[in-house]
């Protein structure tokens, strides 16, 4: 299988023979997990056939395709013709998912609407914010569904406010603005934040929520 992003890639190298995950920034490959049966492969925004084939494998040969948070950003036509030739035909299947802002209490998720409606999102984004509706997505429904989805899910996660933080200076928005000059985590909004997170409980981790979107479908014949 391939994997476009790493977050669920330690799951699936225990379900797959081999997992290829590739990415077009060598950092991202750096921070994954190294495990033996996955090969770390950066590629080209737009890989050609050559590229595809000699990074990736032939025609035909691969079971699953998946993307985490990143299909927004390809050049659709083409990486869906490319994944329509590497998969295995009938059955081989893509599964692409995004994930909408985290979710956290009432007071959190006011400051993290207004901090999230800045002018340096690039229109990609769009697709994430309507939870993949809108993206093409030309595969047939798998067995036993009757469309493609999106289908929902829901990721939890003990974070701190600083692994918030973190999280939200990951985002392309806040580095665009940084790249401008702009920090978008003023000490006025880090404050804000501060506020709305309360009270230390749980030695000062809550609960957070990030909603999951997923498109899923088989090539077909
Ligand atoms: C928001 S990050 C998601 C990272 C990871 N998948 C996750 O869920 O934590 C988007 C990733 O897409 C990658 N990316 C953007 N355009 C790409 C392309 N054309 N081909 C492959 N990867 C791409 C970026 O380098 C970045 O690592």
């Amino acid at each position: 299988m391939i994997l476009h992003g790493m977050s669920a890639l330690v799951v699936l190298a225990e379900i797959y023979n081999n997992v290829i995950a590739t990415d077009t920034s060598p950092k991202q490959l750096e921070f994954a997990t190294k495990l033996p049966n996955i090969r770390y492969q950066q590629t080209s925004p737009t890989m050609s056939s050559a590229e595809l084939e000699q990074k990736v494998g032939a025609e035909s040969s691969v079971d699953l395709v998946t993307i985490a948070q990143a299909m927004h950003w390809f050049d659709l036509p083409v990486f869906y013709k490319q994944v329509k030739w590497v998969l295995k035909k009938p059955h081989g299947i893509i599964a692409a998912w995004c994930y909408t802002t985290p979710e956290v209490n009432d007071s959190m998720d006011q400051v993290l609407e207004r901090f999230y409606k800045n002018s340096y999102w690039d229109s990609p984004r769009q697709m994430v914010d309507d939870k993949y509706k809108t993206i093409d997505f030309p595969f047939e429904a798998v067995d036993g569904e009757d469309s493609s989805g999106p289908f929902e899910f829901e990721n939890e996660r003990w974070m701190g406010l600083e692994d918030y933080f973190t999280y939200l200076r990951s985002w392309s928005a806040y580095q665009k603005a940084k790249e401008k000059g702009v920090e978008l985590l003023s000490e006025h909004v880090v404050e804000e934040f501060k506020r709305a997170w309360g009270e230390d409980e749980n030695g000062g981790q809550k609960l957070v929520k990030f909603p999951i979107y997923l498109r899923i479908g088989k090539v077909g014949a």
